[in-house]
């Protein structure tokens, strides 16, 4: 192997940077090249690429974003996007870096195509079978607690019922997680298969109970998934309705943190995971592996051992089928989630 490329797809999520900054300082230990690929699979196809130099990398580890510049490639998803990507890769291998749908064009190039392809789960949605967090989960959870303690100050200085809106896509792991560590009242996520008027009763429930005169509470934070069918305005307008009768002098109001959440420099932790699963890749690109992902999960029998215990390869097949069943919960990882939220909602509330 004399040269690698490495391109990141789909949602940008911090951590990326910190990911190619260990690719190349790896490959570059082995006397091994690293191709910077421009704009994901669409720059693949195009043959955009350049070296990487341990310079050009230097300082990204601490850099929100990608410095490769990402994309969601309309045209790749066709074999012959595919094909042609495949004839203009200038490289022995390929690492791609990114969430299920950029580890799903991998698994077809890797296939269809016969490059050698390994793939590192990217993607604030943690939404990724097979890996336990994913690069940039935990750089977006950070910002949704610290904006969080933020609005709670404003909540609470005009005793106001907050709804606060997070990315996540199907996902609603991003609400569950930032909904304890933000001292949230109430989380609402897909997998709970609510319908609105469920929904509204419940938080109308949980509005009544916080401001009961008893309590003294001040602010009522509600964390609500992007994916809930039900419309944050709706929700608002509905809480508004109904504490304009039963607790006067309380507002609601609405926050969407929307792409703010996607930002920023990485935390410790997504640093970290970066570094250790670029060693993975590399190491199975030396081991002649493809069609696979490395994840940060620790050993089990559908996974290849690697030297780190929390670091696991899986065939991508195997991570793909697992990311379906996380996203129609039928899978035990999603079944505990919901059962977990569910049994401390009400303390939540408390
Ligand atoms: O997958 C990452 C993500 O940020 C999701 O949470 C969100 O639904 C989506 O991407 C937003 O995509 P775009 O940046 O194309 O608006």
């Amino acid at each position: 192997m004399k040269r690698i490329a490495v391109l990141t797809s789909g949602g940008d999520a911090p951590g990326m940077n910190a990911a190619v900054h260990a690719l190349v300082k790896m490959a570059a230990e082995r006397g091994v090249e690293t191709l910077g690929v421009r704009n994901g699979y669409d720059g693949l196809m195009a043959g955009e690429s350049s070296v990487l130099r341990l310079t050009d990398v230097d300082p990204i580890s601490a850099w929100g974003g990608t410095i490769l510049g990402s994309a969601r490639s309309k045209d790749f998803r066709t074999p012959e996007g595919r094909r042609r990507a495949a004839d203009a890769l200038d490289a022995d291998a390929l690492v791609v870096i990114g969430g299920n749908g950029s580890l799903t064009g991998a698994h077809l190039l890797a296939s269809e195509c016969g490059v050698p392809v390994i793939g590192l789960p990217a993607s604030i949605d943690n939404d990724i079978g097979c890996t336990s967090t994913a690069i940039g989960v935990d750089t977006a959870l950070n910002t949704i607690v610290s904006a969080c303690d933020r609005i709670s100050d404003t909540a609470r200085a005009h005793r106001r019922v907050f709804v606060v809106e997070v990315m996540g896509r199907q996902c609603g792991y991003l609400a569950m997680a930032s909904s304890i560590a933000a001292g949230a009242d109430a989380c609402l996520f897909r997998e709970q298969g609510k319908d609105s008027t469920t929904v509204i009763r419940e938080l109308s429930d949980v509005v009544r109970r916080g401001f009961d005169p008893t309590r003294g509470k001040k602010r009522v934070l509600v964390i609500k998934a992007e994916g809930v069918a039900t419309p944050t305005g709706d929700i608002v307008s509905a809480l508004q309705d109904m504490v304009d009768v039963e607790v006067p002098g309380v507002t609601v109001r609405a926050t969407v943190l929307g792409h703010l959440v996607r930002g920023g420099a990485p935390t410790y932790m997504d640093r970290m995971v970066a570094g250790r699963l670029a060693v993975g890749a590399l190491a199975a690109l030396a081991e002649g592996a493809s069609d696979q992902m490395v994840g940060w999960q620790p050993w089990d029998d559908d996974g290849i051992e690697t030297r780190d215990p929390s670091v696991t390869r899986f065939p991508l097949t195997t991570m793909l089928e697992r990311t379906d069943a996380l996203l129609d919960g039928s899978s035990e990882t999603t079944r505990r989630r919901v059962k977990m939220m569910e049994a401390h909602a009400g303390v939540l509330a408390i």
